[in-house]
């Protein structure tokens, strides 16, 4: 795995599930994060090829619930972000399933109330050794990379101080994103401080914060960029000719979406956050992505029912029913 000036999805609950991850790849993006999936959950999961839809689900035993799916064509681009406390639930997770990713990335920066109450997300971040069992673990035991993403700390040289004992445990990159816990994503990212952890750092670092177009990927030299709220809102961030227009964008995720099976409940987040950002909620569109209740509603709302039903009967076929 090559970390060295790659254009990067971010890892975003309820977004980077597989066809916005493939609709990421497909505009450019190098190295995808699938949303964070805590411990708790994987572990009570199981392996499961499922040749209807052509893809690899990982599912909550005794449950139809697809807790993280993946297909062969992102294997060795995709990127598996676990919430943890436990450096022994993690690798439990972690092996379950590394085989079928291209790296492990541990979450060390999500602020939420639900993290930081479970020890997980940046309550890891003052626990320096904490973060050093949980990295050594997984680096002793995995044989895929293994990476984690933090926020800054107070000062530059605590950042700096964190980073360095971060990579004496070996990991292959660290993903920084240039806020502090107590920042609220409307305050600027601080580039100066991300570029400090850069210039002490011998291992790559993912930059993260504040890239909303392709221009801003030369922000900074020698790092690799990660984008989240920039692709969300036009996943063709990441193409060098250019942003296409974001109801093109928006048809090809809803199109991804219904190819993958992708579970409702994600479709409807990412289309409402599109739908907010360019326009809003009230008007038609945004109310009839509120009310459907599957992807057949969503094909009918944007006049794909017709690539709804290909799909389908493709698949009927192909299983052999
Ligand atoms: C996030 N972020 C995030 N971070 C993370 O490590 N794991 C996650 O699952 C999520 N989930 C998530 C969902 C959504 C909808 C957003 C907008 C953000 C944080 C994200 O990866 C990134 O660090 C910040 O958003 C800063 O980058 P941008 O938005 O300034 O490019």
């Amino acid at each position: 795995m090559d970390y060295q000036n790659k254009l990067v999805l971010a890892p975003m609950v309820r977004v980077g599930t597989l066809p916005f991850r493939l609709l990421a790849a497909e505009y450019g993006a190098d190295i995808t994060y699938g949303e964070e999936i805590i411990d708790h959950k994987m572990v009570k999961c199981e392996r499961k090829v499922n040749e209807y839809i052509g893809c690899t689900d990982f599912v909550e035993k005794g449950t139809e619930n697809v807790v993280f799916r993946t297909c062969y064509e992102e294997r060795n681009r995709v990127i598996f972000q676990i919430g943890t406390s436990d450096a022994v639930r993690a690798l439990t997770a972690a092996q379950i399933v590394c085989k079928d990713v291209a790296a492990i990335d541990v979450n060390m920066g999500c602020p939420k109330s639900f993290s930081i109450s479970g020890g997980m997300g940046a309550a890891l971040l003052n626990k320096p050794e904490l973060i050093h069992d949980i990295l050594t673990t997984l680096k002793r035991n995995l044989s895929c990379p293994v990476t984690c993403k933090i926020r800054l700390l107070k000062s530059s040289q605590d950042t700096v101080e964190l980073a360095r004992r971060i990579e004496k445990t070996g990991v292959s990159a660290l993903a920084v994103h240039g806020r502090k816990v107590a920042d609220r994503p409307r305050d600027p990212a601080k580039w100066s401080e991300i570029a400090d952890v850069v210039s002490a750092l011998s291992i790559p670092v993912i930059a993260n914060g504040d890239v909303f177009d392709y221009g801003d990927f030369a922000r900074i030299k020698a790092a690799t960029v990660m984008v989240a709220r920039g692709a969300l809102w036009n996943a063709s961030v990441f193409s060098p000719e250019g942003k296409v227009h974001w109801e093109e964008v928006k048809r090809e995720y809803v199109r991804k979406s219904i190819l993958w099976d992708n579970d409702i409940k994600s479709t409807k987040h990412t289309l409402k956050e599109m739908i907010m950002h360019y326009s809003c909620l009230e008007l038609p569109e945004g109310k009839g992505v509120i009310k459907s209740e599957n992807l057949a509603d969503i094909a009918k709302l944007y006049g794909e029912e017709r690539y709804y039903q290909f799909v389908n009967e493709n698949r009927f076929s192909s299983n052999g029913s």
